[in-house]
């Protein structure tokens, strides 16, 4: 049913009794801080931070709009199923997502925010030229299975991939791993653990994502927040 939250909208006397709650799913620290400014440009503002809160939903100053605060690759998850109507996921995301769970989202609009590049990168002192032209076999760390997985299969490279939730970067300075597959923006990370990019695979982008039943049964309500993060984010 399409219940309006009491606990959001208990001080909102309307008449359109049945305007159902819009719920938008995006993960805490950058995607967070550069959605809150396109969220400012059409009017909005959430008066409490994910990162001082152990709260996970969180209201906004637009009574039928909240905020889930989830794990960055649970976003496209909750958008899929529905819990969400709407979420914001990097582009590594939810190429990942959609290749293990395809269909169910409508990705209307790249938002250019949370910028960075996916990667591969070796150890300073590493011939990965070498190794590549020689035939070697070599071993991947990555989160990224999938685009790992088809990069080098189209470069014709054998690689043994190593599934990794984080801090990629250490998995080459310990044996772990000959290379890593990860996300690289200013290249601090990289150098601060004497590793070096080989191979810029794409460039990563965070991306408006919709529920395709949501925005059939609530376009009414959706489309007009679509069209103003459409707006924010080509300013
Ligand atoms: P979790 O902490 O839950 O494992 P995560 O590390 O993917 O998730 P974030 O670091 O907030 O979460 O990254 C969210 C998205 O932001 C990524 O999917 C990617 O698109 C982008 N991103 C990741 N690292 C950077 C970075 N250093 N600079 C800019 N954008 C980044
Ligand atoms: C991300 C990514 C790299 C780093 C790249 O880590 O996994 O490690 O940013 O950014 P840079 O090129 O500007 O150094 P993040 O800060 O998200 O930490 P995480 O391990 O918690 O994901
Ligand atoms: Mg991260």
């Amino acid at each position: 049913m399409n219940t309006v939250n009491d606990n959001v909208v208990a001080d909102v006397n309307t008449t359109e009794q049945d305007r159902p709650l819009i719920t938008l799913a995006l993960s805490k620290g950058r995607i967070f801080e550069d959605t809150l400014p396109l969220l400012a440009e059409a009017g909005i503002s959430v008066a409490e931070s994910p990162e001082s809160s152990r709260k996970l939903i969180f209201p906004t100053s637009d009574p039928y709009l909240r905020l889930l605060v989830v794990r960055a690759s649970d976003v496209p998850t909750y958008v899929q199923y529905g819990a969400a109507d709407i979420g914001i996921a990097g582009k590594d995301v939810l190429y990942e997502h959609g290749k293990e769970h395809p269909g169910g989202l409508y990705q209307p609009i790249d938002l250019d925010i949370a910028k960075c590049r996916l990667s591969v990168a070796v150890r300073r002192g590493f011939d990965y030229e070498a190794a590549v032209k020689q035939g070697a076999r070599l071993r991947v760390a990555t989160k990224y299975v999938n685009v790992a997985r088809e990069h080098f299969a189209r470069k014709g490279v054998y690689v043994d991939i190593i599934k990794l939730y984080g801090s990629m970067e250490l998995a080459p300075l310990v044996g772990l791993a000959d290379a890593i597959l990860d996300v690289v923006s200013t290249g601090g990370t990289l150098r601060a653990n004497d590793l070096v990019e080989v191979e810029d695979v794409w460039p990563v982008s965070s991306r408006l994502i919709v529920n395709q039943a949501s925005l059939k049964t609530r376009a009414k309500y959706l489309q007009p927040l679509i069209d103003a993060f459409a707006k924010a984010s080509q300013k």
